[in-house]
C-alpha cells in the first residue's frame, strides 16, 4: 500500500515518467520533423556484427546452375549456416556462397545464420525454383558511364574485387556487367579494338583487351558474383562494334558457354533492319527472338531490354521474356533531370512486378565520365542531397540498382549512398511494387511504395534550391491511426505519428521514411 502522504508525489512521478516514455500523440502529431541538412552516410565497412542483407526471395530455374553469395555485413572471418538448404546445393561456410544445381520446381524456405566473434544474425530466405528469375530488381555494376570504349578484362576483374572489398556485395550488389565495346569493331580510334568480327565458324570475337572470356567469368564467379554481357540485335552495337544480327542463337550459346548470367540487348543499328516499320511486331521481333532463345538454354540469364521505351515496351517486355526494360533514352545525357525522369518512369508502375522491372537506367554518382564525349571519370557535380534523392527514387520505384561509375575511385560518401541496407531493402521488397507519385506543388512531391509486410515506404522530395516543408496525410496512404515512423537514411525511429507526417526536406533532397504499425 502506498501511504496517503506520498500519494501526490507518486502520481506526479507516474505522470512525469509516462509523459516522457510513451510516444504521446501530441508529441508528434503536428510536429515537423527536422532531419537537418546533412544525411548521414554510413560506410558499409563500419558494420562490425553480422547483418544479413539481400532479398528474401530468389528465383532460379530447375536444373540450372545455381550461385548465390549471401550478402552479409560485419567483420570477417564469419561462419555461415543455412538451415533447410536443399540437397542439390552446397554452402561454403566461410565465404557464405551457395552453389550447385537448382532443385526441382517448388519453394524452398530456409534460415540463414551468420556469426563472427562480435555477434550473430539470422534471416529467412526462400528459393523459388520455377520459370521466373530476378524476383527482386537486379543489383550490380555496369562499366558504361565510367569506362566507355576503354573497357578491358583487367578493369572488369578489378571492379569485381572492389565490389567485394568495398562491402557492396555485402548489401546485395551481385552482377558485374560488361557493356558495349568488348568485341571487335570494323573501325575505331583504338586499333587494338579493330579486327575480324567473327571467326571462320561465325563465332563472335572479343577484342584484344578481352583475351579470355571464360577466364573472366570464372574469376567473377569465384567471388560468388555474376557476370553480365552486352550485344545488339543489329549488325553493329551503338558504339559501332560487332552486333548479333543473324547470329543470335550462336551468340547466346556462346554467352552461356562463357558463363554469363545477364544480357543487355541494345537496339542500336537494328533500326536499319526494322526500317520504316514502326509496328508493335517490328519492335517486339528481335526481343521475342532472343527471349525464346534464352528460355531454351540451360542457364539463368537475366534479360535486360534496352530499346529506350519504344512501342511502350513496359506493356510487353515481360511477354517477350524480358526481366527488365529501359523506359527511356540514356540517363547519362539527362542527369540534370533526375526528378522528371523518375516521375515519368513511375507512370509505368503497374508493370513493375517480381521478375519484370521498369529500368530507368543506371545510378551515376561518384566518379563518372561525361557521356557526351565518353569522358574520363571525374567526381560528379550532382549536389549531395540530390544523390540521396536519386537513390531513394530508384529504390521506391523498384528499379534495378546498377551502379555505373568508376569503382577504382569510389569514395566513402558514394558508398554510403549505394550501401544503406535499409534503403536497399525497400528496393528489394518481394512485393515488387513500383512507387506511386503523389504530386504536391511544382517543386515537391511524395512517392509511396507498399511493402510486403503491410508497412509502407514514403519519400518526401523537395526540388527547390532551399529547404522546404513537405507533408503526407495518412488518408492519401490509405492508412489510419498511430504509426511508427523510421528515417531510413539516418537509420533511426523518429516517433509515432497520427494522421500526418510533415518534414523539413533538405534542398533538392529527400526524407525517406518507413511507416509501420
Ligand atoms: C546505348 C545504351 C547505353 C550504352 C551504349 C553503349 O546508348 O542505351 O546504355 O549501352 O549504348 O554504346
Amino acid at each position: 500500500m502506498i501511504k496517503k502522504s506520498i500519494m501526490p508525489l507518486f502520481l506526479f512521478i507516474t505522470v512525469f515518467v509516462l509523459a516522457f516514455t510513451l510516444p504521446s500523440q501530441s508529441q508528434n502529431d503536428n510536429k515537423k520533423y527536422y532531419p537537418g541538412e546533412k544525411s548521414e552516410s554510413v560506410n558499409p565497412k563500419q558494420i562490425i556484427k553480422p547483418r544479413i542483407n539481400g532479398p528474401l526471395v530468389y528465383g532460379s530455374r530447375p536444373g540450372h546452375p545455381f550461385l548465390y553469395r549471401i550478402p552479409c555485413q560485419g567483420n570477417r572471418p564469419m561462419r555461415f549456416v543455412v538451415r533447410g538448404l536443399p540437397e542439390e546445393l552446397h554452402l561454403d561456410k566461410e565465404k557464405g556462397i551457395i552453389s550447385g544445381v537448382t532443385p526441382p520446381r517448388g519453394e524452398y524456405s530456409m534460415v540463414i545464420e551468420a556469426r563472427n566473434p562480435k555477434g550473430k544474425d539470422k534471416r529467412n530466405f526462400k528459393i523459388v525454383s520455377g520459370d521466373k528469375i530476378a524476383l527482386t530488381p537486379p543489383m550490380g555494376w555496369n562499366h558504361w558511364y565510367a569506362h566507355y570504349s576503354r573497357i578491358t578484362d583487367k578493369m572488369m576483374r578489378e571492379a569485381a574485387d572492389v565490389i567485394i572489398n568495398s562491402g557492396m556485395a555485402d548489401v546485395g550488389y551481385q552482377y558485374v556487367n560488361i557493356d558495349d565495346c568488348w568485341m571487335n569493331a570494323p573501325k575505331h580510334s583504338d586499333p587494338e579494338r579493330v579486327g575480324p568480327l567473327r571467326d571462320e565458324n561465325g563465332n563472335i570475337l572479343p577484342n584484344s583487351y578481352f583475351p579470355d572470356m571464360k577466364g573472366l567469368t570464372d574469376y567473377i564467379h569465384g567471388k560468388g558474383l555474376k557476370a553480365g554481357i552486352y550485344t545488339s540485335p543489329g549488325p553493329l552495337t551503338c558504339g559501332g562494334f560487332s552486333g548479333s544480327y543473324q547470329h543470335e542463337e550462336q551468340d547466346a550459346k556462346q554467352f552461356v558457354a562463357w558463363g554469363f548470367d545477364f544480357l543487355k540487348y541494345d537496339w542500336c543499328s537494328y533500326g536499319r533492319i526494322a526500317g520504316i516499320d514502326k509496328s508493335l511486331e517490328a519492335y517486339q521481333k528481335p526481343y521475342l527472338q532472343m527471349g525464346n532463345i534464352l528460355e531454351s538454354l540451360n542457364r539463368d540469364i537475366v534479360f535486360n531490354l534496352c530499346q529506350y521505351g519504344m512501342g511502350e515496351v513496359w506493356k510487353w517486355g515481360a511477354e517477350v521474356g524480358g526481366n527488365s526494360w529501359r523506359t527511356a533514352g540514356d540517363l547519362g545525357f539527362e542527369l540534370h533531370r533526375i526528378f522528371d525522369i523518375a516521375i515519368s518512369n513511375s507512370n509505368h508502375r503497374q508493370y513493375s512486378k517480381p521478375g519484370e522491372w521498369n529500368d530507368p537506367d543506371y545510378i551515376q554518382i561518384g566518379w563518372i565520365g561525361n557521356a557526351r564525349e565518353e569522358g574520363i571519370p571525374k567526381p560528379t557535380t550532382m549536389p549531395r542531397n540530390m544523390q540521396y534523392a536519386y537513390m531513394s527514387l530508384w529504390c521506391l520505384m523498384a528499379s534495378p540498382l546498377i551502379y555505373s561509375g568508376d569503382l577504382s575511385k569510389i569514395d566513402e560518401f558514394t558508398l554510403g549512398i549505394l550501401c544503406n541496407p535499409e534503403v536497399i531493402e525497400i528496393d528489394q521488397d518481394p512485393l515488387g511494387e513500383g512507387g506511386l507519385v503523389i504530386p504536391r506543388d511544382s517543386s515537391s512531391f511524395v512517392m509511396v511504395k507498399n511493402l510486403v509486410d503491410g508497412s509502407l515506404s514514403v519519400g518526401l522530395f523537395n526540388r527547390r534550391k532551399n529547404p522546404a516543408e513537405v507533408s503526407v496525410n495518412w488518408n492519401e496512404l490509405q492508412i489510419t491511426g498511430r504509426r511508427t515512423v523510421r528515417d531510413l537514411w539516418r537509420r533511426k525511429d523518429i516517433g509515432v505519428y497520427n494522421n500526418k507526417f510533415i518534414a523539413e526536406v533538405p534542398a533538392e533532397g529527400v526524407v525517406m521514411i518507413k511507416i509501420s504499425k
